[in-house]
Parts: structure tokens; C-alpha cells; sequence
């Protein structure tokens, strides 16, 4: 009798350890894969500047000395550049302080979009404008592909008059995409977006537009993204850089950015976290006060801390919190640890307004963040064995 009991627990024992030498040799191998598809860490201190709405003034000039005397080594415009069409000298003064070849990428703006293409010349203001005043001449779209080509920086697709394109510089991977409104971000920029992320192995990603949702800015923007470039940016554990609305402000780690649900798991506002899943976390941010203009806080009232509407927002900037100019910037892989970042964004008189860290997922695509991991199996084999200890 006691033989018969014994009997099947030995065999139920063999089982569960086939079960589980089984698994880890399927485990393992993948994490093993895992490690030597490691992701791509950003050269250690990247530090990158946010701007939008610059005009070509003294302001802009100034916000420009201050990405220099930052020691930015990357410029992302988000759009919104000179208000005047006139591309020759809006780069420029950017070559004037920053030099020729100093890398500046570019999402378009709705007051850049008649000089955008490539052709842009061939317009009857272009045509105008050029009898008035040969420097001004140029398309926005060709500046920035010359540039590209000049410190050796090839973008996905040689054609950016369709307003989207993307690049890697150093390690960080950034998708740009165009002012075409809501119809255009849901049924071209998201897909193209989509397409860019999903299997990129980049540790950091910017997601960079002009326009926003109006629930995305604290002034008086309209809807006019549409929610689906936030929700994919965010569910592949990208940064989301926008402009238009002439202010700065940034939200806290959201997992829902279309309803602005803060992540209960990393809800502090100056400690975030993005990363892919469904959904990912991520946060945006608007960085509106490149030179031209400075607007009030209009929405998400009152102006401190910890403002209102849905409690999405860790810091709010704009004329009723006594802004000037300055800029956004995020340094990459810092204190020795590629998944480290710290943003802060200074003013043209050299205060620091906003301070915070960001931490990358340990999961860098869709297809890691689905894959069981070893330990997670391992921790089911076992559960499995205990349950046929119990039963022994
Ligand atoms: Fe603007």
C-alpha cells in the first residue's frame, strides 16, 4: 500500500523536474538572446535641447546662446520656426551661434508648412519673397537634409515633404511628424510612428510634433492631433516633444494620455518612467517659449502646484507663472546608467525651472515586454511541483 503511494510521487517528481529543465532550456536561450540583442544605450551624457515658436530674433538668439553655453550637443525644434519663411536666415542665426554643423533636427509648424517642401520655391510666395530678399530664400525641409547630410545623419526616407521622417544621433532614436491636423495624426502619423517603434531597440525615444490636443496644453489649443500619435508614442515607451501652445509645461508619468491617467506606480512628478507595454507609461511635454512669444495659463486652473483638471501636470510655466524664454533640456545616460535621464528646463536668465529624472524600462520593445521572462516560468514550474508536494 505504501509502495503504491510512493510509487506515483517519484514519478510526479521526475515529471516536474523534466517540466522544468524543459522550460529553462527554453528560458534561458532567450535570455540569453535578450542580452546580446541588447538595447541601444544613447553615448553616455547626451544632452539634447527642446525649443518650438523661436522666431529669428534677439530672443531666439538668446535661447540659442543658452543651448551653447549649456553644452547641449542636439537641437530638436518642435516646430514654429521663424514665422517669415525666410529659411536661409533662420539657419542662418542658428549656424551663427551654434555653427554649420551642429546637429538640429526639426518637426514642422503650421507657420513653417508653406516653405517646408523641398519645392517650396516653385510657390507664389516663395516667388515673391525671393524678389524681395535673396537671403530668405530656401525650403526648411532642404536646409534640414543638407544639414543631415553634412555631419553624416541619413534619415529613414530620403522624402520629407510628407512631414514625417526619423533619425538616430547617437543613440537616440527620434520619430518626426507633421502639422497636417487630427485626421492626418490618426490615419498617417500613427501608423508611420508605429512602424518606426516597434521593433527598434533603442533604450531612448522622442516622439516630436508641433500641434497639440487641447487636453495636452494648458492655453487655448484645439484638439488637433488627434489622441492616436499620443497613445502609440506612449505605449512604445517614447517622450512626447510638442510646441504651438507658447509656454512650457510638462505632465507627470501617464498611462493614458487620451483620458490623463497618471501611473499610480510612478505617480511623483519629478520622477518618471517611461517605457512600452499595454499600455506603456510616458510623459509629454510642451516647449513653447523658443523666442517668439509668451501666453498665459488658460486650462488645468489654478496656476500652483498641484494646478487642476485630472492632476496629470508636474509643472506649469507661462506668463501667469512669470516665464521668459529658454528651453528644455534632457541629458541621456547618466551616473554610468544608460536607463538614466534628468531634465530641467532654464531660462534665458539662467533660472532652472523644472527638474527631474526619468528612468527607461528594462524592456525595450513589444515583443521583450510580451516574452514570459525565465523567472516568471521558473516561479510557475515551481508553483506547479508544490502543488503536487501538497497532494503528496
Ligand atoms: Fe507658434
Amino acid at each position: 500500500m505504501r509502495r503504491d503511494v510512493l510509487q506515483p510521487n517519484r514519478a510526479s517528481r521526475v515529471i516536474v523536474g523534466a517540466v522544468l529543465t524543459a522550460l529553462l532550456a527554453l528560458t534561458l536561450p532567450q535570455s540569453h538572446a535578450q542580452s546580446t540583442a541588447a538595447p541601444i544605450p544613447t553615448d553616455p551624457s547626451l544632452k539634447v535641447a527642446f525649443i518650438g515658436d523661436s522666431g529669428n530674433g534677439a530672443d531666439f538668439r538668446r535661447v540659442l546662446e543658452l543651448i551653447k553655453s549649456e553644452g547641449a550637443r542636439v537641437v530638436l525644434h518642435q516646430g514654429d520656426f521663424d514665422y517669415a519663411d525666410s529659411a536661409g536666415a533662420f539657419f542662418a542665426t542658428i549656424d551663427s551661434v551654434l555653427g554649420r554643423d551642429f546637429p538640429y533636427f526639426a518637426s514642422v509648424g503650421n507657420h513653417d508648412v508653406e516653405s517646408w517642401r523641398e519645392g517650396c520655391s516653385d510657390s507664389r510666395m516663395q516667388r515673391l519673397l525671393r524678389s524681395l530678399s535673396r537671403r530668405g530664400a530656401g525650403c526648411y525641409a532642404k536646409f534640414l537634409k543638407t544639414r543631415m547630410a553634412r555631419i553624416g545623419v541619413t534619415p529613414d526616407d530620403p522624402d520629407l515633404d510628407d512631414q514625417m521622417y526619423s533619425v538616430t544621433y547617437r543613440g537616440l532614436k527620434m520619430v518626426f511628424v507633421g502639422e497636417g491636423g487630427a485626421r492626418a495624426g490618426n490615419t498617417l502619423y500613427a501608423p508611420y510612428i508605429q512602424d518606426q517603434l516597434a521593433s527598434d531597440d533603442h533604450i531612448w525615444r522622442i516622439c516630436s510634433w508641433h500641434k497639440n490636443q487641447n487636453a495636452m496644453q494648458v492655453g487655448d489649443k484645439d484638439d488637433a492631433m488627434g489622441w492616436r500619435v499620443y497613445e502609440t508614442c506612449k505605449d512604445l515607451g517614447a517622450i512626447i516633444a510638442t510646441a504651438h501652445e507658447h509656454s512650457y509645461h510638462r505632465t507627470k508619468t501617464l498611462t493614458s494620455i487620451q483620458n490623463q491617467i497618471v501611473d499610480a506606480s510612478c505617480s511623483s512628478p519629478d520622477n518618471l518612467c517611461v517605457g512600452s507595454g499595454s499600455p506603456g507609461r510616458s510623459f509629454v511635454f510642451v516647449s513653447g517659449l523658443g523666442g517668439e512669444s509668451i501666453r498665459s495659463h488658460q486650462r488645468c486652473l489654478p496656476s500652483t502646484f498641484p494646478y487642476g483638471c485630472n492632476g496629470e501636470w508636474a509643472k506649469i510655466y507661462t506668463s501667469d507663472q512669470g516665464a521668459t524664454f529658454g528651453a528644455l533640456f534632457i541629458t541621456f545616460n547618466i551616473d554610468g546608467d544608460p536607463r538614466k535621464a534628468q531634465g530641467y528646463f532654464k531660462n534665458i536668465n539662467g533660472e532652472i525651472i523644472d527638474t527631474f529624472e526619468i528612468r527607461a524600462n528594462a524592456f525595450s520593445s513589444l515583443t521583450a515586454a510580451r516574452r514570459p521572462p525565465a523567472a516568471l516560468l521558473l516561479s510557475q514550474a515551481k508553483l506547479q511541483r508544490d502543488r503536487h508536494s501538497r497532494q503528496d
